[in-house]
């Protein structure tokens, strides 16, 4: 571990609960770290997959976000359960793609818990800390870090989609959005859903650089070679791949 490493978070609150909370906390004189800089949404559901991805491509080591606590939103769509299954879905694609998921974080704290906010924020700095450098401490080198973030944001779009039509919790409670989100169904259709349209993208953007082997993309996306294989087979069915049998790789159609 690099005892000098401090590192960059930053944390994505609204205004009406959390950064009550954390007002309450500079004017009680509590202390935590100066190295996370806060940036106030009016609601947690203004909070974007996009954000998240963005600050992590542009180097930040540690992400939260800080709503009112469940069913206390200020709008009335209860937004901060959006903000909570966006999460979830965020987190589980971090550690897909190899990244430790503890970066992400989603903290409630109303505006009278100055103190609450103060004990956050430095257990969680101490954690990222604990945690090093995005990407280094993953093992991965900033060029594998940048491209695996890069075949993430393109897949947004299609993961918010998801989000709202598959991923669809009906009824707005904590213990239901809990019961969901920790559920073998939730798993299975991460998998189904988003894990697989990832692993194509990873695949399709590392072939845009150069023909690979199947054993040379599964190394390096961490994945096993009949996963490559299955998702090769799948691509090449819809025209996207080819085999290319002088260089024996596979490269895009
Ligand atoms: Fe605070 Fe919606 S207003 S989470």
């Amino acid at each position: 571990m690099d005892y000098n490493f401090q590192p960059k978070m930053i944390g994505i609150i609204c205004n009406w609960c959390c950064y009550g909370g954390a007002d309450l906390c500079g004017v009680s004189r509590f202390q935590y770290p100066p190295h996370i800089r806060l940036i106030r949404v009016m609601c947690s559901a203004r909070v974007d997959l996009l954000h998240i991805v963005r600050a992590f491509t542009n180097g930040i080591d540690g992400v939260f976000v800080g709503g009112c606590h469940l069913c206390d939103c200020h709008y009335v769509t209860n937004g901060n359960f959006n903000a909570f299954s966006m999460v979830q879905v965020g987190r589980k694609i971090m550690e897909r793609i190899g990244l430790y998921p503890e970066r992400l974080r989603l903290e409630w704290v109303s505006a009278g818990e100055g103190i609450r906010f103060a004990n956050f924020m430095n257990e969680y700095s101490a954690e990222i800390t604990k945690l090093g450098p995005l990407g280094k401490a993953e093992g991965m080198d900033d060029t594998t870090l940048a491209f695996k973030l890069e075949a993430v944001q393109k897949l947004i779009p299609y993961i918010k989609l998801v989000l709202t039509q598959r991923l669809h919790v009906p009824v707005r409670t904590e213990e239901a959005y809990q019961a969901f989100f920790t559920s073998d169904e939730f798993d299975r259709l991460f998998e189904e859903l988003i894990a697989d349209k990832m692993a194509i993208s990873l695949i399709t953007s590392l072939l845009r650089e150069k023909s690979l082997s199947t054993g040379e993309i599964a190394e390096t996306l961490g994945l096993s070679p009949s996963e490559v294989t299955r998702h090769i087979i799948g691509s090449s069915r819809q025209g996207l791949i080819r085999y290319d049998v002088n260089t024996k790789s596979y490269a895009l159609s």
